[in-house]
């Protein structure tokens, strides 16, 4: 037997990546070491500024100033850039970014055109279909406009975008902070789901404390700026995770250690932004 097929697989691996944006001259990343096995959720945790997003967008290849300016990131055996053109990731940011001149399903399948996707149109309508029920977005939606949906609706819209091209990498910015709570938790239940069923890796960035324990397998906390990994909890709940999980004594003890290294990381004391 071949015992190597249990270790698991790395997805991503950030050496030492640092980043600094010469133009205002900050330092957003102080050196951030991290390994994510293939089909982990991972949350990203830390003060305002500490590189969150920053982070994200060199994982995508879309931040500006180009790439970390050191250290090496790898997805896979994939370069970010090398990434991008394999169109290797989706990504979904807190405002749901449809384009409000197409309907909801013409967003959805823009992902097919913008990459020239070689597969006929019906397989992709057929694709779109079953994401958007996966979702459980209501078919009579699927025609309307993105105006003319509520915020939850949109972001369901804006996931089932990010896995058109079926890619094996989420990245989320804050995928539910502009939602209401009872929205954010059937939306977290949702994406938990989604995550079941398709054994994507995921990356998400949160401000919630109780978001980032109840979901991830692995919440990993940032320092104050420039942002250094101070921490990294893992989340030893059951899986799949049950809305009542969050009334024991254990989670609460998690979101402590969470809390606790919030605070050592500095910088959180003048953060309202994070929210327990
Ligand atoms: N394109 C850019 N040019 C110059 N500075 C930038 C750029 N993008 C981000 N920064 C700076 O880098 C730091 C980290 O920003 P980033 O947006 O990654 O933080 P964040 O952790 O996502 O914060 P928040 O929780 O508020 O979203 C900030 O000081 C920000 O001003
Ligand atoms: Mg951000």
């Amino acid at each position: 037997m071949n015992h190597q097929s249990f270790a698991p697989q790395i997805a991503i691996r950030l050496i030492n990546v640092k980043k600094h944006f010469k133009d205002r001259d900050v330092e957003a990343l102080g050196g951030v070491d991290l390994e994510i096995a293939q089909g982990e959720f991972i949350t990203l945790i830390g003060p305002s500024g500490s590189g969150k997003s920053t982070l994200l967008e060199l994982l995508g290849d879309i931040g500006d100033e180009g790439g970390p300016s050191e250290g090496e990131i790898l997805i896979g055996e994939k370069t970010p850039q090398e990434l991008r053109r394999a169109r290797g990731y989706g990504i979904v940011f807190q405002d749901s970014t449809l384009f409000p001149w197409y309907r909801v399903f013409e967003n959805c399948l823009l992902p097919f055109r913008i990459s020239r996707s070689e597969g006929s149109k019906q397989e992709q309508v057929k694709r779109i279909e079953l994401l958007l029920e996966m979702v459980g977005l209501d078919r009579k939606f699927w025609s309307y406009y993105p105006k003319e949906l509520s915020g939850g609706m949109q972001q369901r819209v804006a996931i089932v975008r990010a896995l058109a091209l079926d890619p094996p990498l989420l990245l989320m910015d804050e995928p539910f902070g502009a939602l209401d709570d009872l929205t954010r938790k059937s939306m977290q239940m949702l994406l938990l789901d989604i995550w079941s069923k398709t054994k994507k890796t995921i990356l998400m960035v949160t401000h919630s404390i109780s978001e980032a324990c109840f979901m991830s397998d692995r919440v990993v906390v940032l320092s104050h700026r420039p942002g250094r990994i101070v921490r990294i909890v893992s989340i030893p709940l059951d899986r799949p995770r049950e809305r009542s999980m969050t009334e024991t004594k254990a989670f609460a003890r998690i979101c402590g250690m969470v809390r606790e290294a919030l605070g050592s990381g500095g910088g959180l004391e003048e953060d309202a932004s994070i929210k327990d």
